[in-house]
C-alpha cells in the first residue's frame, strides 16, 4: 500500500503527479492546498480564517491546518494508503506527521521530491494563472511562495534524506516522463 508524501516547490507538479500516483496505486490523493481551497470556496469558518494567508502566499498556521488534515487522515476509517501532497511543509509539521504515524502504527514508504529549475516553476505558474483562477498565481505571490518554500520546507529534504526515504526525481520533461521516473 502506497503511503507517500510529496514535498516539492510551488508548480513542481505535486498535484499533477499526486493524482496520477493515487490512480495508479489505488489510494486517495490528499492535497492540503485543495482541502483549504475547498473550505475557502464554501465560505466555512476555517475557509474565512485561512483565505488571507493563502492569498498572499504565506503558510496557514498549524492550529488551522493540522485539525483539518488530521480529520481526513484519521476520520471514521483511518486511511491505510494515501498520496499526501503539500504536507509537511515545516519542521513542526514533519514532527506532527511523525507523531501521527507512531500513534496510528503507520509508516511512510516514500517522500517524493520533484526538482524543477526556478525559472520553469515561475513560467508554469504564470501560465496557469492566465488559465485557471487561483488567487495566488500572481507574480508577487509566486515569489513569496518560493521564498516560503526555500526557508521553511526545503530543509525538510535533508531531514528525510537522513531517514533514507527521500526519492529525488527530475521534475522536468513531460508529465508522463516524470510519472515514469517516480515509478522507477
Ligand atoms: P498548494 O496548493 O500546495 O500550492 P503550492 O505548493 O504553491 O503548489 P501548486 O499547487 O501551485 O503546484 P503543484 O506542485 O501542485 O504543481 P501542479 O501539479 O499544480 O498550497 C497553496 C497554499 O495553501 C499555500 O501557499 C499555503 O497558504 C496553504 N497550504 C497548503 N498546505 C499547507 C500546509 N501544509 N501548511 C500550511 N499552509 C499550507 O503544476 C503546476 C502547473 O504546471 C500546472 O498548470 C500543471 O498543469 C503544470 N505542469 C505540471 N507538470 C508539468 C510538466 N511536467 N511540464 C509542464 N507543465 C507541467
Ligand atoms: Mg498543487
Amino acid at each position: 500500500m502506497l503511503r507517500a508524501l510529496l514535498v516539492a516547490p510551488p508548480g513542481a507538479g505535486k498535484g499533477t503527479q499526486g493524482e496520477r500516483l493515487a490512480d495508479i496505486y489505488g489510494v486517495p490523493h490528499l492535497s492540503t492546498g485543495e482541502l483549504l481551497r475547498a473550505e475557502v470556496a464554501k465560505r466555512s469558518k476555517i475557509g474565512l480564517d485561512v483565505e488571507s494567508f493563502m492569498h498572499r502566499g504565506d503558510l496557514v498556521p498549524d492550529e488551522l491546518m493540522a485539525p483539518l488534515l488530521l480529520g481526513y487522515l484519521t476520520g471514521p476509517e483511518p486511511l491505510s494508503g494515501f498520496v499526501l501532497d503539500g504536507f509537511p511543509r515545516t519542521a513542526e509539521q514533519a514532527e506532527l506527521a511523525h507523531q501521527w504515524g507512531l500513534a496510528s502504527g503507520i509508516t511512510f514508504n516514500a517522500v517524493i521530491s520533484l526538482d524543477v529549475p526556478a525559472e520553469e516553476l515561475v513560467e508554469r505558474l504564470v501560465r496557469r494563472g492566465s488559465e485557471v483562477s487561483r488567487s495566488d498565481d500572481t507574480i508577487e505571490t509566486i515569489r513569496l511562495r518560493q521564498q516560503v518554500y526555500a526557508k521553511s520546507t526545503e530543509p525538510l529534504l535533508e531531514y528525510y534524506r537522513g531517514r533514507v526515504i527521500l526519492i529525488e526525481v527530475d521534475g522536468t520533461g513531460t508529465v508522463d516522463e516524470v510519472t515514469r521516473r517516480i515509478r522507477e
